[in-house]
């Protein structure tokens, strides 16, 4: 299970953003929908322990992430929670392959190469895998960004607008991705977007209200 209850996000000049109560079942795939300025990049920040909201509650499975302190949030958000960033968030002074192993080591797991390249393989970007990031299209990056997001295994995949840069056919490859990664794990996605052509493609959408 994962969910928000009662929550609310004040930040430091004051703007405040009240979350619906929400929760998913382990395994679902969720649109995140919702006009710029909504809060979706909010609740995804919060729902990955990123982001602690001022008031309320963020299940995960057993746990509540708010009541976590900073290591211990650190730790269960690198083994569990997997986010792809709107702007990716590669380390350009590493190799794609680094990256995946910072990803790893941040999370305090084992460090195989074979399953770093197997993950690459699997997204189609294996050939890039001693590249930097900067040196990658825009469709290689986010596969790459993907990858990183799936290295552990995460019980919750988080991603933040996966596909406003992309055009039809790569929009609809990293949708598929995103899809078959999540069921590889058995884990629970939340896309937010506010590009129409992801809604109706996952089986379930919450919608935030427009900022008033
Ligand atoms: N770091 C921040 N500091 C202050 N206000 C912020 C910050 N990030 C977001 N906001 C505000 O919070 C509201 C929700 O933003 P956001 O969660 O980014 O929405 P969305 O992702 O739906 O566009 C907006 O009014 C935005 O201006
Ligand atoms: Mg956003």
């Amino acid at each position: 299970m994962l969910g928000i209850r009662d929550v609310t996000h004040r930040y430091r000049d004051g703007t405040t953003i009240t979350l619906p109560n929400w929760q998913a079942q382990d395994g679902e795939h969720w649109a995140l929908l919702g006009p710029s300025g909504s809060g979706k990049t909010t609740l995804l920040h919060i729902l990955g322990g990123l982001l602690r909201p001022q008031r309320g509650q963020v299940f995960i499975g057993e746990r509540r992430l708010d009541q976590l302190g900073e290591r211990a949030l650190d730790q269960f958000r690198g083994q569990h929670i997997g986010v792809v960033f709107q702007t990716l968030h590669l380390v350009d002074a590493l190799t794609v392959e680094n990256n995946l192993r910072l990803a790893r080591y941040f999370a305090g797991l084992s460090q195989d190469r074979n399953q770093i390249l197997e993950v690459l393989d699997r997204l189609g970007v294996a050939e890039v895998a001693r590249h930097h990031p900067h040196r990658l299209s825009q469709g290689q990056a986010q596969r790459v960004a993907l990858a990183r997001a799936i290295i552990n295994e995460p019980a919750v995949i988080l991603a933040d607008e996966p596909t406003s840069a992309l055009d039809d056919k790569t929009c609809q490859q990293v949708l598929e991705l995103l899809t078959a990664q999540a069921l590889a794990c058995h884990a629970t996605l939340v896309i937010a977007t506010h590009d129409a052509r992801v809604r109706g493609v996952l089986e379930h959408a919450l919608e935030l209200e427009p900022a008033e």
